[in-house]
């Protein structure tokens, strides 16, 4: 899909462009094999908003991982979190002896990932670290420091790449601001 797409008429604009997103990716990859090099490494999808990222970075690690899926919600208004975190689905597999790392889309307060590496701390794992694509350093509640960060970003509410604002938009394969009109 290019960015002359009808789909991104409802963006105000693009923050950061597929070409970027590709790099920073094989980057990462690049620093995670060379990080984990001869670990047991296992990487933690975070539904729904991390699937796209996940998928990518997977495919730039040359090591042999283990894949595993978590879904949590918090609950809230569209734009914002509530506090409350919810579990609705849990690992399939023990993760005791294996290093952990969590691949999720975007840290904003931080309590989602707070919350969740407290739920995952006690469970035996070597270490458990985060990798976010999106960082809002200002939207921050919590005190929470991703291990991994691609991009850090202004505190404006954004879709795209996985990203989603009411379930939608996840499928752009650009990151963008969404137009205030559209949520209002
Ligand atoms: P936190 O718990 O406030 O750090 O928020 C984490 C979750 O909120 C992310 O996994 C996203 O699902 C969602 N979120 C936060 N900011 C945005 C945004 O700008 N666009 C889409 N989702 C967001
Ligand atoms: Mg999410």
């Amino acid at each position: 899909m290019e960015p002359t797409a009808k789909l991104y008429q409802d963006l105000d604009r693009i923050l950061v462009t597929r070409e970027e997103i590709a790099q920073a990716v094989r980057s990462l990859g690049a620093q995670i094999t060379r990080d984990y090099e001869g670990k047991d490494l296992v990487l933690l999808c975070i539904l729904k908003g991390a699937i796209v990222f996940f998928s990518d970075l997977m495919r730039e690690i040359d090591l042999p991982v283990g894949t595993e899926f978590m879904a949590v919600s918090s609950y809230g208004s569209a734009t914002k979190t509530s506090g409350v975190v919810q579990i609705r689905k849990d690992l399939d597999h023990d993760i005791t002896g294996k290093h952990i790392l969590i691949v999720e889309d975007i840290v904003d307060s931080g309590v989602t990932l707070s919350y969740l590496k407290k739920h995952l701390t006690g469970r035996g794992a070597a270490s458990i670290r985060i990798a976010t694509l999106l960082d809002k350093p200002a939207g921050r509640r919590v005190e929470l420091k991703a291990d991994y960060v691609c991009f850090e970003i202004p505190g404006d509410f954004v879709v795209g790449y996985g990203l989603d604002w009411n379930e939608k938009y996840r499928n752009l394969p650009d990151i963008g601001v969404l137009s205030p009109s559209v949520y209002a």
